[in-house]
């Protein structure tokens, strides 16, 4: 059964539209624990555009759950992994320019720097995850860096047609398939939804789904604690018929 990871950088977002003190997202974080939360995501940016350091110190210290920090590998955010000490640390590419984490990292492309970055955090403890596409070369890189987990980018399958989707879930079924028999442990997240999560909380092997932008929007109408209780509902009791079988010509 997969456990479900919160993210709530969107929470932040909305604080620092008018560069306030409200809603601060340490509270929030608690909300959504009491929801069902198995950890609490936040990525903290090279431009601080929504999560701050502040944010990250005091949600070292409240969160009851896991801490997962998603940042970029460069010098800055390791000594500050190293410093605030979370309990999973997802490597991401970053671009200033992109309105979210658009792609998966190129690990082959990035493979030496990458590797000291993940022996180095491993090294003290951290555990580290690399958020790659569901492509098996990127999957053998990610095992060659020395990671034990791996985040896949489920991007391309949330924005598929209905008719392209079951061909980006296989991708995906059979990505987790490989990652687990080169003995990578398996996470998955971007643009999940309540409408298209449940295919892939049953993929066999899927441990965490990592969930921000469609929680905060149901949040909006049902509070964050009810919107989390929601969210794991459908995570932990997916669906096993496929959800497209019944439309195909
Ligand atoms: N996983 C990673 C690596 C991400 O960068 C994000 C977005 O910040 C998510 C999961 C969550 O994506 P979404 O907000 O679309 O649910």
């Amino acid at each position: 059964m997969a456990s479900l990871g919160v993210n709530i950088d969107h929470i932040a977002n909305v604080r620092q539209a008018r560069r306030t003190v409200e809603p601060d997202p340490v509270p929030m974080a608690m909300l959504a624990e009491l929801g069902g939360a198995d950890g609490i995501t936040v990525h903290l940016r090279e431009d601080r555009r929504h999560i701050q350091d502040r944010d990250l110190e005091l949600l070292r210290q409240t969160v009851r759950s896991r801490l997962n920090l998603e940042m970029a590998a460069t010098a800055e955010m390791e000594q500050i992994a190293r410093r605030i000490r979370p309990d999973m640390v997802t490597l991401v590419p970053e671009r200033r320019e992109e309105v979210t984490t658009e792609g998966g990292l190129d690990v082959r492309a990035q493979l030496i720097s990458l590797k000291g970055v993940v022996e180095r955090l491993q090294t003290v403890g951290i555990p580290v995850s690399l958020f790659v596409d569901p492509d098996p070369e990127q999957l053998e890189a990610s095992i060659g860096c020395g990671a034990r987990w791996v985040e896949l980018h489920t991007g391309t399958y949330a924005e598929a047609s209905w008719s392209a989707q079951p061909a980006e879930l296989a991708r995906l079924t059979e990505a987790t398939a490989h990652a687990r028999n080169l003995g990578l442990r398996v996470n998955a997240g971007h643009g999940l939804t309540y409408q298209n999560v449940e295919p892939v909380a049953a993929i066999e092997g899927m441990e965490e789904l990592n969930i921000g932008h469609t929680i905060v929007a149901r949040s909006l109408v049902v509070g964050l604690e009810a919107a989390v209780r929601e969210m794991k509902r459908l995570v932990q009791n997916p669906r096993r018929e496929p959800l497209f079988g019944s439309l195909q010509p």
